[in-house]
């Protein structure tokens, strides 16, 4: 990140009481943002994430061509390109987001110019061959360095293939879908773990057709989209961003006294096990004014905790895959459960904005728990009462926030060293943080 570096101190608190309204999903808003430029007509997505990273992916549907005005209330309006990119003047800076790189990359991977792609240092160490591999075998030359960013991809047309995912990756399947889109042929992709499904919506609502048929298994799906369609502008209104809920969620789970109510949350069952998850550490969820648009659900949440208190649980396989930026907060509160949390199957956390498990482990250590570090995961023993200590956010925003959450119900107050690094994904969170606690 490029902003200077601010510290934020947070004390302990006694509950959370109050409601909020979050900002637009950033998976949602990131994907909105690369098919309205893609598309002809001018699209209009109210609660638009506030956080950078979509920002950047905006920024680069500017670059190829889209026009982008800001609009009061957290309203983008996007002229598209009607499906044709032009030439950058510059590279495309992905600032820090990965789903920026990877889903843009194959958005543009069909279009007849040379384009480069960079981001900062923590998006540079993330691996890219991921997304080289199946857009190399549908024609596509990528130069990466050593596997990384910078990209250069010399795009040009592109052929259809079938496609088996090695690693569930909602980026990486929606590289594959956005330059299935554009491809000769039929594209097809299938997917052992189900892995979040907003690009498929996305894509249906601006005028695509795809399939998803089960083959084997309840969670083994093959998706296929017919290339050569085109796509038109919509008027959309993103729902809250269930992610940022998450530091909410869990906060509640800490205070019996705590009642809180999050308003517009996305709902879509792809991104909800984290609801489950939080109903079987012990919090108590409901769900009012239920509503879809575009295929995607939202409600409004309302949460407080079993007089029982918060139990302990274990998250591995695909559970592990699809609540997998959540597992930074779920880590960082469970030393305060009963039976502890352990966390496993979840190799991915070490590729993320920074080593989230490495991350986690130090400043666990820093606040006084004691864990087992695993190369997928932790096993965190609970009935641990942690103390306030200096944490080193590693300008990781989920990292940041996720300890700002245990700070809550430490002894002693907790310097959130990077703590800038949470508008990454929410700007407002220490503001909403500070809103809601009760000292
Ligand atoms: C995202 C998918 C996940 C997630 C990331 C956002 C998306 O990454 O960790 O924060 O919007 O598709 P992977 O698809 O690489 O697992």
């Amino acid at each position: 990140m490029s902003s200077t570096e601010t510290t934020q101190i947070i004390r302990p608190a006694r509950s959370l009481q109050g409601s909020i309204t979050l900002p637009g999903d950033k998976s949602i808003s990131h994907r909105y943002a690369m098919l309205a430029g893609i598309a002809a007509g001018t699209t209009r997505l109210s609660n638009f994430s506030t956080g950078a990273d979509p920002h950047s992916s905006l920024a680069c549907m500017e670059a190829l061509g889209a026009r982008v005005t800001h609009k009061p209330d957290r309203t983008i309006e996007i002229t598209g390109t009607g499906g044709i990119f032009q030439q950058p003047a510059a590279p495309l800076d992905c600032g820090n987001s990965g789903s920026t790189m990877r889903m843009l990359a194959g958005l543009i991977a069909p279009h007849p110019h040379t384009f480069t792609m960079i981001g900062d240092h923590s998006l540079t160490l993330r691996p890219m061959e991921r997304i080289r591999k199946p857009l190399g075998k549908m024609g596509a030359r990528i130069d990466l360095v050593d596997g990384h960013a910078p990209i250069t991809i010399h795009g040009g047309p592109l052929q259809a293939i079938d496609f088996e995912t090695p690693i569930p990756s909602a980026q990486v399947k929606t590289a594959v879908l956005f330059a299935g889109l554009q491809a000769n042929g039929t594209t097809s992709l299938t997917e052992s773990i189900r892995t979040r499904d907003h690009s498929e919506h996305a894509l249906r609502a601006f005028g695509a057709t795809l399939t998803r048929s089960v083959s084997s298994g309840a969670d083994t799906a093959k998706l296929s989209i017919a290339g050569g369609q085109t796509l038109t502008a919509i008027d959309a209104t993103v729902p809250g961003d269930l992610s940022s809920a998450a530091f909410f969620l869990c906060a509640a789970l800490l205070f019996p006294d705590t009642n809180l109510i999050l308003d517009g949350v996305g709902m879509n069952p792809t991104r909800a096990s984290l609801l489950d998850v939080i109903t079987a550490l012990g919090g108590k969820i409901k769900i009012l004014n239920v509503e879809e648009h575009h295929g995607e659900l939202t409600g409004t949440v309302q949460v407080n905790v079993s007089p029982n208190g918060l139990r302990g649980m274990h998250i591995d396989g695909a559970l592990a895959a699809q609540i997998i930026d959540e597992l930074p907060v779920l880590a960082a509160i469970a030393p305060y459960t009963t039976d502890g949390i352990t966390i496993r199957d979840a190799q991915e956390l070490r590729v993320k904005e920074s080593d989230r498990i490495a991350l986690v482990a130090k400043n666990l250590r820093a606040m006084g728990a004691t864990f087992t570090e695993h190369e997928d995961g932790l096993v965190i023993p609970g009935n641990q009462q942690l103390h306030g200590a200096v944490i080193d956010s590693g300008s990781d925003h989920r990292i940041a926030m996720a300890f700002s959450i245990a700070a809550l119900r430490a002894t002693g107050d907790t310097e959130i060293h990077g703590a800038e690094a949470a508008a990454i994904s929410f700007p407002e969170f220490f503001t909403h943080l500070n809103d809601l606690s009760i000292r």
